[in-house]
């Protein structure tokens, strides 16, 4: 377990934009480097437009050149699971990897990308 991904976490949460649903979500990824990189959830006023936590901080870290991912987390007050949505995009760009699920105060689950997504959609299913 990687302390400081969580922490980063953590950190990620308390600066989340979300000031239509008030669900601050925190997120952050480990990179093969070993650099952490974080993300937050972003509301927009339209909401479907909103980026989840993780997958800002997947983005962030693919635009700062970062290609292999080791670990993510992902934290909230009540210990909510990545969306749908996330699961498919940290599949696509991780692979199999953990994710820790965590609250603010200590919990943390952990269960790899493909528990959290089985028989998944990918690129093998396009070539
Ligand atoms: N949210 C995330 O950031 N990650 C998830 O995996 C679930 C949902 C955000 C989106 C929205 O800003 C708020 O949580 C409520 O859905």
């Amino acid at each position: 377990m990687n302390n400081k991904l969580i922490q980063t976490a953590i950190k990620m949460c308390d600066v989340a934009h979300a000031p239509y649903s008030n669900y601050q979500v925190g997120a952050a990824v480990e990179t093969e480097t070993g650099e952490i990189v974080g993300g937050c959830n972003v509301e927009s006023s339209s909401y479907g437009l909103t980026c989840c936590a993780e997958r800002t901080a997947l983005f962030r870290a693919i635009a700062e050149g970062h290609t292999s991912f080791k670990s993510l987390a992902v934290v909230t007050a009540n210990g909510g699971s990545p969306c749908g949505a996330c699961r498919q995009v940290i599949w696509d760009l991780c692979g199999d990897i953990p994710i820790h699920i965590c609250d603010k105060k200590g919990w943390v689950k952990t269960l790899s990308s493909s528990e959290l997504l089985p028989d998944a959609f990918d690129d093998s299913h396009l070539k």
